[in-house]
């Protein structure tokens, strides 16, 4: 169990490292005024109906109760280690995994730990103004949630720096706070989390794509021989499956409402849709194209060298590498990857461990087809004649091969005129923009009601009802 009285919770024996436990103590006001400017808009007199991290065992790790925000206990939790861990990947495979930073591997892996790192307060900066226009109280919780604990990630990545960079761990957690999402002189490592969430339709977006490239890299990295990454990680992503669960049930609720309408009301065009105040699905599946394609790029080159250098090291591995049966070191392994040559997209083989960005990125493609199986499913049900799709990988691409050229949802090769004459039927219009903003004007919080837009959910949060008072305004 998990000691609350102590300044700065945690399960990893701070108290016992004094110099470690002061220098904490000294970031922990710096990460508070962080909190006060860039975290939710006027929420710190709010109680919220929060669940903290009590034990780190999988049963009943958490607790629910009121909270103020400002209050939250940020902790340091890892999961317990495994004394007979080894790495188990890449040209160490076999050794005993790390307990401390390996010397010659020193500054990739504080490159890795800051890159993730700082999408954790990006995304809370991104999500600022949600709260003041939020669908029902229920809603308004779950951002909240979200909120703290993508707080809670960013003290999980600075206790690395902090207990094992030393000097230059410190500077780079105080760089943490300093970037700002968007900000054009001082923005986001990566570009996904300079884009701004400007209602909710892009919040759960946001959160059933861009969390879930979140999870995909927790998973990579929580098989690092470099011990106390993965159990950092291993905890990181018992937290992440609440996010994206919030993002596939609200896109869910939303899918839903406007199925409801058009059912009852007999339409379809999009304009009679929004006439009747829901999100038409064409605006939608644009959503849903802007969030797949910018968070595809998230995961880097299809052919990379540094990717190829964090395995080979056994720094960061694949996704569920240990279940995977192969040699773990992919000596004569190939991976197909996409190029495009001569106006046609081509498929060849690359050495597997080279292209293991473009592998991390199928296999996280194959987890977010099967939630957009799901979302369809709800428009079948209720008869209606549409198709929710994702698009060609390679369109709207901004990293990797398909980078400076004009691929179509399906996958045509475009000039950029063609390109730029469809545009705004495959990614979202500022008019698209400024309908969703007309409908998030004001803020839904009487017990019980959510905005029209959106379904209630299929139950509440920790057994309450959906009338319960999921957060006092006090
Ligand atoms: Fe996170
Ligand atoms: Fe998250």
């Amino acid at each position: 169990m998990i000691n609350y009285t102590e300044k700065i919770p945690n399960n990893v024996d701070l108290g016992r490292d004094r110099v470690l436990q002061r220098a904490l103590e000294h970031w922990q006001p710096a990460y508070l005024s962080w909190w006060y400017d860039m975290g939710p808009n006027e929420s710190h007199n709010f109680e919220v109906y929060l669940r903290t991290a009590i034990s780190v065992e999988p049963d009943g790790w958490a607790q629910f109760d009121y909270i103020k925000m400002p209050e939250y206990r940020w902790g340091i939790f890892l999961q317990p280690r495994d004394e007979k861990r080894q790495v188990n990947f890449g040209i160490h495979k076999g050794q005993p995994a790390w307990q401390d930073v390996p010397g010659e591997y020193r500054s990739i892996l504080r490159r890795i730990i800051v890159t993730q790192g700082d999408t954790e307060p990006a995304s809370v900066e991104q999500q600022k103004m949600l709260g003041l226009s939020c669908p029902s109280l229920y809603d308004l919780r779950n951002i909240f949630q979200v909120n703290v604990e993508e707080g809670r990630h960013l003290w999980a990545m600075v206790y690395l720096l902090h207990r094992y960079f030393g000097r230059d761990g410190r500077e780079e957690a105080e760089s943490l706070l300093a970037r700002r999402s968007g900000d054009t002189d001082n923005p986001r490592i990566l570009g996904a989390f300079n884009e701004p969430t400007p209602d909710w339709l892009a919040f759960y977006m946001f959160t059933f794509f861009t969390d879930r490239d979140g999870k995909f890299q927790l998973c990579a990295l929580a098989e690092s021989g470099f011990d106390p990454l993965a159990r950092t990680c291993r905890f990181m992503l018992t937290e992440e499956a609440h996010h994206m669960f919030v993002g596939e049930s609200g896109i869910s609720r939303i899918i839903q409402r406007t199925c409801e309408v058009m059912k009852e009301n007999k339409v379809d065009a999009p304009a009679d849709v929004r006439a009747l105040g829901v999100i038409d699905l064409q605006t939608i599946q644009r959503y849903l194209n802007f969030h797949y394609s910018v968070t595809l790029d998230l995961y880097g080159s299809d052919v990379s060298s540094n990717a190829a250098n964090y395995y080979t090291s056994g720094l960061k591995g694949r996704f569920r590498e240990t279940k995977l049966e192969d040699d773990h070191i992919l000596r004569e392994a190939m991976y197909p990857v996409s190029e495009v040559v001569g106006g046609k997209i081509n498929t060849k083989q690359v050495p597997a461990l080279t292209a293991l960005n473009e592998r991390l990125r199928d296999d996280y493609i194959e987890e977010i087809q099967a939630g957009v199986n799901r979302w369809q499913r709800v428009i079948d049900e209720a008869g209606i004649p549409f198709r929710l799709t994702l698009p060609h990988k390679g369109f709207h691409r901004e990293i990797g091969n398909f980078t400076g050229h004009f691929i179509s949802p399906t996958g045509e090769i475009l000039t950029e005129e063609q390109w730029k004459a469809h545009e705004f039927e495959w990614l979202p219009s500022p008019k698209d923009y400024s309908y969703v903003q007309s409908l998030m004007s004001g803020r839904v919080a009487e017990l019980g009601k959510f905005a029209n837009w959106i379904a209630p959910p299929v139950k509440g949060v920790n057994g309450q009802p959906l009338d319960f008072e999921y957060v006092r305004f006090n």
